[in-house]
């Protein structure tokens, strides 16, 4: 089995971002340990501490948080970072080549359950005309991402990840603590009959969505057979959907502060599109590509429906104004 530096290199990938690549990774193995040890390394449970989206921080969210910031400042190619868990850009090396992104723990509701959870990163070249620790360096659409990856933690922990070309998939052999290719390249069903959404929500959606559900679930016989598979970590869900084929959604609702949705487009939105699409599939955001998105603000929330291309076009046909 192939290892990923001769991976990388195989693909073209320049020596500055396959180094700053293993950066990464080096937190994923920490934290990847801290996982599998549990309560043995006190990682459960949550902080006294909300984000700036008014979450409750848990432990994990913070510790990975923290391991991440710390190995990134620590690399003289990063120029900034960006985190769900950090208010505020955080200023690294302002000769730093890139900009690193992250939502730390995806899925935080499944820690304290052995659930499926995950850390979801995004790499960028920084902008030489804006401060280096400005917010406006991440004011990048998504398809200029130069590399989108999640470590997913769980039965076994996977890498998956894509710097432009097809999304490869590698485990994390625990014997020599290296990423194995094991998937070379992802490839999405075209079609599927499985959702991936929270259906409690359902009071909250506007009409179009809710129509959208009720043919999935009495009107149209097309849809007899189908499934509803969610396991509320996006990470997790995404992975189920490029392997064998259904639409994630997360779309706006009702509730104060959900008018876009639940999902940052920066550090969630943006890269697992970017993988998906790598992989065959499709991402959209009220009908418009997320990858061709202009971001407006840091912590951007922005609804979303990925997966299969056929089920993904089929949804926003159905749901789209017109
Ligand atoms: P995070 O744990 O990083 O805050 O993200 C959780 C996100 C996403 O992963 C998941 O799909 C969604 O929130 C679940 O939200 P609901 O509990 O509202 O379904
Ligand atoms: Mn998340
Ligand atoms: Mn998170």
């Amino acid at each position: 089995m192939k290892r990923l530096v001769p991976v990388l290199k195989q693909d073209g990938v320049n020596t500055d971002l396959i180094m700053l690549i293993r950066t990464v990774l080096a937190a994923s193995k920490e934290i990847a340990f801290r996982v599998s040890q549990g309560e043995l390394a006190g990682v459960l449970g949550s902080t006294l501490d909300e984000n700036i989206q008014g979450e409750v921080q848990k432990k994990l969210d913070v510790v990975s948080n923290q391991l991440l910031k710390d190995i990134l400042a620590d690399d003289d190619s990063v120029r900034a970072i960006a985190s769900e868990e950090e208010d505020y850009v955080v200023g690294a090396h302002p000769e730093g080549k890139y900009i690193v992104a992250f939502d730390p723990l995806d899925g935080s509701s499944n820690i304290d359950i052995n659930g499926q959870i995950g850390t979801i990163f995004t790499i960028y070249e920084a902008r030489d005309d804006v401060a280096f620790d400005s917010p406006e360096q991440f004011a990048q659409k998504g398809s200029e991402q130069v590399c989108a990856g999640y470590v997913l933690y769980g039965a076994s922990t996977l890498l998956v990840m894509t710097t432009g070309g097809p999304t490869r998939c590698y485990t994390l052999d625990l014997t020599h603590g290296g990423y194995l290719l094991t998937e070379d390249e992802m490839e999405t069903p075209i079609n599927s009959k499985e959702f991936s959404v929270n259906m409690a929500n359902f009071r909250y959606w506007p009409q179009n969505i809710q129509s959208y559900f009720n043919d999935i679930l009495y009107a149209d016989e097309q849809y007899a057979g189908s499934s509803v598979r969610y396991n509320a970590a996006m990470v997790g869900d995404v992975h189920r959907v490029m392997s064998r084929g259904g639409i994630f959604l997360y779309p706006a609702d009702s509730r104060a502060g959900n008018d876009n949705g639940k999902i940052r487009l920066l550090y969630e939105a943006n890269p697992l599109a970017m993988l998906v699409e790598n992989a065959g599939g499709l991402a959209t955001s009220n009908g418009q590509s997320i990858l061709d998105i202009s971001p407006s603000s840091l912590h951007q929330r922005v609804p979303v429906a990925l997966g299969s291309k056929e089920q993904v076009l089929e949804f926003d046909s159905k749901t789209s104004a017109d």
